[in-house]
């Protein structure tokens, strides 16, 4: 049997293929990673990554996943959230991120705390209805089949519990669209070559952000996977959204 095709930014590739390209892109970008972010975005996915935390209310007992949790940018907020009792798990589908990710949280001078695991968002390696709250930042996009972990996501989620999803979507304001657009074909993977020396993944970058569902199609998935009250705040006009919804 043929695999269906899937989007990999705008060629069409079998789900196999787009799993080995998405681990090539970041086992290449791994180490520029967050230095690219930071120029990127100027900054400015900070902010959203801040203010994602704080809508996840966490409590200092919860269990929160960091589903696609790379480098551990949201772990560390949420580790800052949390008591003893809690506990935080960044699940990533590659070593290299998270072994960045294990050293950049040392040199905040975090030694324990952060537990790092290396398994696919489309079948969560947990127990089902186990997490307070789970998060996935930035991740969505690069997953071959999103349908799939959404649903894991709903599973391991417990009943009254919320998933927060942080990711790039589709820019509601005009005039900053087309900016937006000429910023990002025309900038982005120079920055990429300059920075990284590799152009091609910045360009799947761009092209991965246009191909994704916007805010409505994503609300829709979410609702297909079992979630409700399924609500998105657009950021930034737009440039990305957080999706929030309860497994009810
Ligand atoms: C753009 S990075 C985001 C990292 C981090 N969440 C952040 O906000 O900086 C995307 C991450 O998704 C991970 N990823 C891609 N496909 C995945 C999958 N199927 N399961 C788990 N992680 C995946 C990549 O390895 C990469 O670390």
């Amino acid at each position: 049997m043929t695999e269906k095709a899937t989007d990999f930014g705008y060629q069409q590739v079998t789900p196999t293929e787009k799993t080995e390209r998405v681990t090539a892109v970041f086992n290449a970008v791994a180490t520029e990673y967050d230095l690219m972010n930071d120029l990127m975005s100027f900054g400015v996915h900070r902010l959203w990554k801040r203010y994602a935390v704080a809508l996840c209310a966490i409590r200092k007992n919860f269990q929160v996943l960091d589903v696609a949790g790379g480098t551990g940018d949201l772990a560390r907020l949420i580790y800052q959230q949390l008591g003893t009792d809690g506990s935080i798990t960044v699940c990533d589908i590659n070593a290299m991120m998270l072994q960045q990710g294990r050293n950049k949280s040392i040199d905040h001078g975090i030694f324990k705390g952060i537990n790092y695991l290396c398994g696919n968002a489309e079948s969560l390696p947990f127990a089902d209805n186990y997490f307070d709250c789970i998060t996935i930042a930035f991740g969505l996009r690069n997953v071959t089949n999103k349908e799939l972990a959404l649903r894991s996501i709903y599973d391991k989620l417990k009943y009254g519990s919320q998933c927060l999803i942080l990711e790039f979507s589709k820019v509601v304001i005009p005039v900053l669209d087309k900016l937006y657009d000429q910023y990002s074909f025309n900038v982005i993977p120079k920055l990429g070559k300059i920075i990284a020396n590799d152009e091609a993944s910045y360009q799947y970058l761009v092209e991965s952000i246009r191909t994704h569902p916007d805010q409505k199609t994503l609300s829709s998935m979410l609702e297909n996977a079992g979630f409700a009250q399924v609500q998105y705040h657009n950021l930034s006009g737009g440039i990305v959204a957080i999706h929030r919804a309860y497994k009810l």
